[in-house]
């Protein structure tokens, strides 16, 4: 099939790759000049595990191409809309990315075609779409709702082994088109409404950072009356109905999706007029991690102005270099506040977090370097590098009271207190 692709951020490279690979001719759009020259020179403008090489792949066979003409979908058979979706300050979605290629689009395609929503879109944006801009196209665009379930990371894992597919619409013969897309994947293929189909995307996030938020309470309740939250977790995640999964209590959850899907459906109840205070309840438990983590170190190190502090991991969690909504951007500037001076040290995201942080902070090109001289170490990112990290070669390069923070609670925390230092962790 000719599949086009609209927007050639993480979600959509991935689309249009996966689906290249199942030999379907594939042609990714992207508007930014730079991001396209990166994607004909077959380089993965972003971070994520054997994309690049994907990528690579699919353009030597034919099975890609890229550009910047929004014309050149209309002869396709499907195309995908995959732009973003981002938070507006109050909460709200920001669906004027949509909005720009609707309006494009519907004077481009002449031919019937199949549309397909991918980005996440507040439940009811698939009808509105239909109403106010498909109805007076010149040609039948039939429109599903295909919502998308990838971790950064995990993303290709995800894309050829996801738990299911959902495809929402009314139109059988676009059903029947996708379902046949989609064939190589072996997973259940769950039709519904579009409206449902989008609420499973807010849904799935929003119960994932519930989970988390729950489990860190948990852990802020362990630590009060002395149990050890990791032994807790573990054992309430072999009950099956529970899940082992998104049971790691920590500094709360980031990236682009959790915070702004939860602040999205947050929004989206208040519109409607329902009050999810469950969902506030979320939002606010995520936050207070940040602080309270902030708030031992504070008190760990009587004060922390004028104190260094090393951060360990830039990234919102291993195996990316992204560092949207990362705990420790926001932990980072409450302790820049406080007067801290900041190193840190991530193996991806330093270029990233560059761009954010600038000179407000002392980066360095390795965890030895940067714990040289702290007072403290925060564990913000449990990346692999840092678990095998030798605590005695740190606690001679670090100065008293050598404070371990462990964000993550991922460190041997006997071995550290016997090293001589003070560790703190979440809910141990
Ligand atoms: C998340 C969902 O897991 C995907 O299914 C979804 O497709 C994606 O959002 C999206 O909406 O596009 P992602 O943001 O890549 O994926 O990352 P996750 O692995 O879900 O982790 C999110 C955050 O939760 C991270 O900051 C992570 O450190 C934190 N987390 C996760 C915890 O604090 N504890 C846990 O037990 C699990």
């Amino acid at each position: 099939m000719r599949v086009a692709v609209i927007g050639m951020g993480y979600v959509g490279l991935v689309t249009a790759c996966g689906f290249a690979s199942f030999g379907h001719n594939v042609l990714g759009i992207e508007k930014d000049p730079e991001k396209l020259i990166k994607l004909r020179q077959k380089v993965c403008p972003f971070y994520e595990e054997g994309l690049n090489e994907l990528l690579n792949a699919m353009i030597s066979k034919g099975f890609i191409n890229f550009s910047s003409d929004l014309n050149s979908v209309n002869n396709f058979d499907i195309i995908f809309i995959t732009v973003g979706t981002p938070s507006l300050p109050n909460g709200q979605v920001d669906l004027s990315q949509i909005y720009e290629v609707l309006h494009k689009l519907v004077n481009i395609l002449k031919k019937p075609t199949t549309l397909v929503m991918k980005s996440t879109v507040p439940p009811g944006t698939g009808l509105k779409i239909r109403r106010r801009f498909l109805r007076n196209a010149d040609t039948r665009i039939a429109y599903l709702s295909n919502p998308e379930f990838l971790r950064e990371g995990n993303a290709l894992k995800d894309w050829y082994h996801p738990d299911r597919i959902i495809i929402g619409g009314e139109d059988n013969k676009a059903i029947e088109q996708i379902k046949e897309l989609y064939k190589d994947i072996n997973a259940p293929k769950i039709v519904m409404g579009i409206t449902s189909a989008e609420m499973v995307k807010y849904a799935s996030n929003a119960f994932l950072a519930t989970k988390i938020s729950f489990i860190n309470e948990i852990a802020n309740l362990c630590e009060i009356v002395g149990a050890d939250i990791n032994e807790v977790a573990q054992a309430v995640g072999m009950d099956k109905r529970i899940g082992a999964e998104f049971l790691k209590a920590g500094l709360g959850y980031g990236g682009s999706c959790f915070p702004k899907d939860t602040k999205g459906l947050e929004y989206i109840s208040l519109f409607n007029g329902h009050n999810f205070n469950l969902l506030k309840a979320v939002i606010e438990v995520n936050f207070k991690q940040r602080l309270k983590a902030v708030k031992k170190l504070i008190s760990a190190l009587q004060g922390v102005s004028g104190k260094c502090i090393a951060i360990l991991g830039l990234a919102f969690k291993p195996g990316t270099d992204d560092v949207r909504e990362s705990p420790a951007l926001d932990i980072i500037s409450l302790l820049l506040n406080e007067g801290a001076i900041i190193k840190a040290y991530d193996p991806l995201a330093i270029e990233n977090a560059l761009n954010i942080l600038g000179n407000k902070v002392i980066f360095s090109s390795n965890p030895y370097e940067c714990v040289k001289d702290s007072h403290a170490v925060i564990l913000v990112t449990e990346w692999t590098e840092f678990l095998k990290l030798n605590w005695s070669t740190i606690k001679l390069q670090m100065r008293s009271p050598f404070v371990i923070f462990d964000g993550r609670n991922v460190l041997n925390k006997s071995q550290l207190i016997s090293l001589g230092f003070q560790y703190y962790g979440i809910g141990r």
